[in-house]
C-alpha cells in the first residue's frame, strides 16, 4: 500500500529529474503518467508542493491536455486511427465495430488522428503495439480472447 511519504517521494524523484522546474510541468506529468499509468488526483497536491505552484495550476494543465488520463486505465487500451488515410480504408467501420465489441468489457477504445503508420492503414495500437492493416478480426480476437488473431500462446 502506498503511503503519503512514498507518493511525495515518487513525485520528488520525478521533479528532481527535471530540476524542480515548474516550466517543465508537461514533461513532469508525462513522467508521472508513465510511472503510475495515469495522473491520480491525490498526487496533484504533492506536485504542487514539489514545484511550488498551486494545485489549481496543475489541475488546469492536466485537464487541458487529452493525453493526460485522470482515471486508472482499463485493462486493454485500443487506439484506432481516424486519420484520412485510415478513414479511406474503413477506419470508421473499425471504430464502430470495436465500440460494439468492447461494450460492457474492461476495454478503452480511443479514436486518434494518425499513428504515423499511414502506409499500413487502417492502423490501430493495442496496448502499445502497432498493428497495420487492422481488421475487425484483429480487434475482436484481442478483445474477446486477449490474443491477436492467429497468436498461439
Ligand atoms: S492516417 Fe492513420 S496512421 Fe496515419
Amino acid at each position: 500500500m502506498k503511503t503519503q511519504e512514498s507518493d511525495q517521494s515518487l513525485v520528488d524523484d520525478i521533479c528532481a529529474k527535471h530540476g524542480f522546474e515548474a516550466s517543465l510541468l508537461i514533461e513532469i506529468l508525462h513522467d508521472l503518467q508513465d510511472n503510475v499509468g495515469f495522473i491520480p488526483d491525490h498526487l496533484l497536491s504533492n506536485l504542487a508542493k514539489a514545484l511550488n505552484v498551486t494545485r489549481a495550476e496543475i489541475h488546469g494543465v492536466v485537464s487541458f491536455y487529452e493525453d493526460f488520463k485522470t482515471q486508472k486505465p482499463s485493462k486493454l487500451q485500443i487506439k484506432i486511427c481516424r486519420g484520412e488515410a485510415c478513414q479511406s480504408v474503413g477506419a470508421n467501420f473499425l471504430l464502430e465495430s470495436a465500440n460494439a465489441l468492447a461494450n460492457g468489457k474492461n476495454v478503452d477504445i480511443e479514436p486518434v488522428y494518425c499513428l504515423g503508420n499511414c502506409a499500413l492503414a487502417p492502423a490501430v495500437e493495442i496496448d502499445g503495439t502497432m498493428v497495420g492493416r487492422a481488421n475487425r478480426m484483429t480487434i475482436a480476437s484481442k478483445i474477446l480472447t486477449g490474443k491477436f488473431e492467429g497468436q498461439s500462446e
